[in-house]
């Protein structure tokens, strides 16, 4: 670090991920969504770093010349040895400063720093992984600007927050380098632990077991394994996003995590509660007119009647839970038509997936629909001119009323007819609504076809699956996914491995979701509410019953929610309604503020506690934001922790958790006893 002085207080904040203005997964949501709160806190000192996509960065970014000279001159200076990249606003809320680089204008230089990383770090990397390629330009392209950028400016402390692997490789570099920037490093995931729970491995009970570099060997990502490693070890502090991926990182990584950052959400507060009950009914609606469509010909169930079921996410089959739903849809479908329901439930898989667009019979069901719904908009105006020219001639004392058949003239009878034969369809109506590119292997289809729910009109659960994220401008299903969720009634999502899981988070903007307690999201609940089924936050046990037991935990779960009367579905989302400040950054992002205060009392302790380690010690910052209690949360939450708490404080990023045991990881206990929770892990140890 140099002799300088840095400003700590008025510190610069570059915050870098693959998925800046680049939406892949949930790591966007995470990016997107803080924007805000970190500019609220940051202003002008905020500043955002991607890879530069041309085909997203025109709609998603305005360009800008940078004001604060040092960016200025340390891009020039990178432009004028070829490095593209495009500084500007971020047109989302908060409107931040982004950077992004282009990769591919550094390719050139690929092998040179692939054999700088070998001998800097002895991190090998092999020829053809792109993934790695792309992760290696970039980390080297981030290390070399803020090289640079920290060599102009040396008044402001800067902080440099990483998030996951494929953006952390520029952390060995600058602490190999020695640049004086503080560095926070959080994943959302660890690669292996994804790798290793998409196979068939007992992963929780075996955590602390496994022989990490072979493991990783044998899966040909030794090399990715390295780099996140050396990421989360070079960093001053690293983070992860919930207490069961701290527990995992501590073993698969083999550092303990300095604190948990939990995802927040960007709350919309609505005026009165039936503002957003009016939303789920505007969605619904439009989800109706697909489903119109989509079962034409065997359209036989009564939509009023109907409930509309999805899951959502990157296509993880297992990890996901997918395997687990579509079980235990086969069993709810069983269990609806034993007992005679009434009740339809369309369940919605949303997962891209290698497609070659849509079929072409689901593009022929939505405009057999709407060229019906035209036709009978049209006999209807007819209809209701002849019917007014009728009556605008009858006079009062001889008023007569024609009869109704006389309105309906032979051609429109004709056309109706023609339309009505156009919606008979011999083969049942389709699961997917695209042409996947390898139908006969798809793992969703498969277990689709293993448990036979073929959309047949016996059948009380019927399947849509769109393999495709949605879109409103998508011909089919064209609604936003915010729009989508809103618009149905129940959101699934059975994961074995899910460090946090937005989608459940999501829901509660407005409708209940089951999730598991193996996501870190199920956890977070849980930690915080005494009962979350009785807020519509149903939780699944995945951890300490049979595979067997879980589905039939799942099936119940399904089942009497396909019992509730619509008052009591209505009652529901108005209660996980409010849960929802739970998750806002209001409220979670003092992590984020905690985590760069640590970072920086790490890398300039004088500055902190003063030369003699006694004045000033106790100087605490101001987060530059106000610690909220939400005003609405539920009637049972559980605060467990001693003294006053917020959400945050589930967070426990604290300076000291180094050094605690490793029982402050939180969590509900399962099969523990007391010795050995005091040891250790919410987890069996078996
Ligand atoms: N999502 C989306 N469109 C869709 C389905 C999902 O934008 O059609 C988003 C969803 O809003 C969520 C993210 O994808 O924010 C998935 O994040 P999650 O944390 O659940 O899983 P990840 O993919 O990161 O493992
Ligand atoms: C909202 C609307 C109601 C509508 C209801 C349908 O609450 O405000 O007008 O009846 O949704 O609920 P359901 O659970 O049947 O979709
Ligand atoms: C990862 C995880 C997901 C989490 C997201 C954001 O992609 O798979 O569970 O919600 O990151 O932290």
């Amino acid at each position: 670090m140099s002799e300088n002085k840095r400003d700590v207080k008025n510190s610069l904040l570059f915050e870098c991920a693959w998925e800046v203005a680049n939406k892949v997964g949930g790591i966007y949501t995470v990016i997107k969504t803080k924007v805000p709160v970190t500019v609220s806190e940051y202003g002008d000192r905020y500043c955002l770093i991607g890879p530069l996509s041309y085909k997203t960065a025109p709609m998603e970014v305005e360009q800008q010349e940078p004001k604060d000279p040092h960016l200025a001159s340390t891009l020039e200076s990178m432009r004028n040895v070829g490095v593209k990249a495009l500084y500007g606003r971020w047109l989302i809320e908060g409107a931040p400063h982004v950077l992004l680089f282009d990769t591919g204008s550094q390719y050139s230089r690929l092998d040179e720093w692939k054999g700088d990383l070998w001998n800097l770090a002895g991190i090998p990397t092999p020829p053809n992984d792109h993934e790695t390629n792309e992760t290696i330009v970039f980390g080297y392209i981030v290390a070399w600007f803020l090289g640079e950028y920290v060599a102009r400016q040396l008044g402001t402390a800067v902080v440099a927050h990483f998030h996951e692997w494929q953006a952390g490789l520029a952390i060995p570099l600058l602490r190999k380098r020695h640049v004086d920037v503080t560095t926070v490093f959080t994943t959302h995931a660890t690669l292996l632990g994804r790798y290793l729970c998409a196979g068939s491995v007992d992963f929780y009970n075996n955590l602390q077991y496994f022989d990490v570099d072979h493991e990783a060997g044998k899966r040909g990502i030794y090399h990715r394994y390295c780099i996140e490693r050396s990421s989360a070890h070079c960093a001053d502090v690293f983070t992860t996003v919930s207490h069961i991926t701290a527990y995992e990182a501590e073993h698969l990584l083999k550092r303990k995590p300095d604190g948990v950052l939990p995802n927040g959400l960007n709350v919309v507060k609505f005026q009165a509660m039936h503002e957003f009950q009016n939303l789920h009914a505007t969605a619904k609606s439009k989800i109706n007119e697909f489903v119109r469509g989509h079962f034409y010909g065997h359209y036989d169930f009564d939509l009023d009647n109907t409930l509309y079921f999805f899951t959502a996410g990157r296509y993880e089959y297992r990890n996901k839970g997918v395997d687990m739903f579509i079980e235990a849809l086969a069993r709810l479908n069983y269990r609806l038509k034993r007992s005679n329901s009434k009740t339809t439930v369309v369940a919605f898989i949303i997962m891209p997936a290698a497609t070659h667009s849509y079929t072409i019979e689901a593009l022929k069901g939505q405009a057999v629909v709407k060229q019906l719904r035209d036709t009978v908009s049209e006999i209807q105006n007819r209809l209701g001119t002849r019917l007014f020219e009728h009556a605008i001639r009858s006079n009062g004392d001889h008023a007569t009323l024609p009869a109704p058949e006389k309105f309906l003239s032979e051609e429109d009878k004709v056309l109706l007819k023609r339309r009505i034969f156009a919606l008979k369809r011999n083969a049942l109506p389709p699961i997917t609504t695209h042409n996947m590119a390898d139908d006969a292997n798809d793992p969703i289809l498969n277990q689709i076809r293993r448990v036979q729910l073929f959309n047949s009109e016996a059948d009380r659960v019927k399947i849509v699956f769109h393999p495709d994220f949605l879109n409103s401008s998508n011909p089919i299903l064209g609604l936003d996914y915010e729009e989508f969720v809103r618009g149905c009634h129940l959101g699934v999502f059975p994961s074995y491995y899910e460090p946090w899981g937005y989608t459940p988070a999501e829901c509660t903007m407005g409708i209940p979701s089951i999730t598991t307690n193996l996501s870190g999201f199920g956890c977070f609940m849980q930690d915080l509410i005494e009962r979350p089924q009785d807020e519509g936050c149903y939780i699944v046990d995945r951890r300490s019953q049979s595979v067997e037991d879980t589905v039939n935990q799942l099936t119940d779960n399904m089942f009497t929610f396909s019992n509730k009367t619509r008052r009591q579905r209505i009652n529901q989302r108005n209660r996980v309604e409010r849960l929802s400040p739970l998750l806002d950054w209001k409220n979670l992002g003092i992590e984020y503020s905690k985590a760069r205060q640590l970072a920086l009392r790490r890398a300039y302790p004088d500055s902190f506690y003063g030369v003699s380690g006694l004045e000033g010690e106790d100087e605490e910052f101001d987060f530059g934001m106000e610690r909220m209690m939400p005003n609405s949360v539920p009637a049972s939450p559980r605060f467990r922790m001693s003294g006053i708490a917020t959400p945050g404080d589930i967070g426990t990023l604290t300076e000291e958790m180094q050094a605690l045991g490793t029982s402050d990881y939180r969590g509900q206990a399962w099969g523990l006893t007391e010795e050995d929770e005091e040891e250790g892990y919410p987890f069996p140890l078996v």
